[in-house]
């Protein structure tokens, strides 16, 4: 396989980082055509993350309302040790979607403490993220023995591909961390698609692979539909973002944001909260003589957050041939961080150093 393409890092001083994006994969546009002429119509939830979206994140995040983020941060607070003493020393880790990276920090400080050795990848479709948030995680781990860190830019399938067909990491176990509930985007069929798919690129490499994600558990619908309204200020703009991103992609405002509402839907069977965007008038628009109608009313899909209990994620990681090891939850037990690994692997005192096989 080709090397990925080493980006202009002059902005981020030191970080090395690389385009690792095929552009099929990441064609928005075509995939915003195509949604919008399927039935029933959906969009892409890549629309909500670009460097607005990441910033409409974050706000959102700040809200107090919003309890997964209070939720990862006690669990994080209380528990980086021990979490950070499952990571071998002289692994990698790769972040599925790093953001702002201020758990990274964290989880990184809590590694170094330790003596242990990492390699850390970030991964991000938004330049933001691998630009300004990664220049900065690298200032502080400058004078670090221990961490070294790398950014990649593309998408999850992308770095999973190109795992597949990269020889040249520094190291024989891979640690995906997944964080933010980030992984409840997908469907858990989906989900667990994607961790198989990166299971068998690790294989494939001869590198063992352990998955690090953070869940929402939480099973008050109340609480999740304060977090998650569509009419409040910042949860608002970032929900209603992939309209504007879809605009600028398309070349024009297609999509009037007074025309158009987030309409959320819970599905109690699935622990699922999913959104669509409604428009009150008929919308009409020509795209390279391919003519879109979408009549007053009509749901198009395009996000959802799953909000998963345990044995969600014990099925989803036995389907990907994985297994959870260690969970760590906040007090409420409203979200958890687990810990997924080859079903032959266990942990020891030095951190799986010594037992560790595929299967
Ligand atoms: C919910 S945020 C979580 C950010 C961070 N991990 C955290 O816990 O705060 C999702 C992040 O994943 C990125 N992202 C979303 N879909 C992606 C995809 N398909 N491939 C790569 N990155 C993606 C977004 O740009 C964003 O930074």
């Amino acid at each position: 396989m080709s090397q990925p393409m080493l980006l202009d890092t002059s902005a981020t001083e030191s970080v090395q980082l690389y385009s690792i994006r095929k552009s099929g994969l990441l064609n928005l546009k075509e995939s915003i055509i195509a949604g919008l002429q399927a039935t029933p119509k959906t969009l892409p939830s890549l629309l909500l993350w670009d460097d607005q979206g990441l910033q409409n994140f974050d706000a959102w995040t700040q809200a107090p309302d919003y309890y997964p983020k209070r939720c990862e941060w006690e669990i994080l607070t209380n528990y980086q040790q021990d979490i950070a003493s499952q990571l071998p020393t002289g692994s990698i880790i790769i972040e599925l979607g790093c953001g702002n990276l201020g758990k990274t920090a964290w989880l990184l400080a809590a590694i170094e403490r330790q003596q242990r050795k990492v390699h850390y990848y970030a991964l991000d479709v938004s330049d933001d993220a691998l630009y300004k948030n990664l220049g900065n995680l690298k200032t502080q781990f400058a004078n670090s023995e221990c961490i070294s860190i790398s950014g990649l830019k593309g998408t999850y399938d992308d770095c999973a591909e190109w795992l597949a067909g990269s020889a040249q990491l520094p190291g024989s176990t891979v640690t995906f961390l997944w964080l933010g509930n980030s992984i409840a985007n997908l469907t858990k069929l989906e989900a667990s698609l994607l961790i198989g798919q990166f299971r068998q690129a690790c294989r494939k490499m001869s590198l063992d692979c352990n998955f690090l994600i953070s869940a929402d558990s939480c099973a008050v619908r109340e609480s999740i539909l304060k977090a998650y309204d569509p009419n409040d200020g910042p949860s608002r703009k970032f929900l209603l973002h992939g309209l504007h991103h879809a605009n600028r992609l398309l070349g024009r405002e297609v999509f009037k944001e007074a025309e158009w509402e987030a309409v959320p839907t819970w599905d109690e069977d699935q622990h699922e909260l999913h959104y669509s965007y409604v428009p009150n008038v008929d919308v009409q628009f020509d795209h390279d003589q391919i003519q879109v109608s979408i009549k007053k009313g009509e749901p198009i899909h395009y996000f959802m957050s799953g909000k998963w209990t345990e044995p969600h994620v014990n099925s989803i990681a036995e389907k990907a041939g994985l297994k959870v090891g260690s969970v760590w939850k906040d007090t409420q037990e409203q979200y958890c961080f687990y810990l997924l690994h080859n079903k032959s692997y266990s942990i020891g005192t030095d951190g799986g150093k010594s037992q560790r096989a595929l299967i």
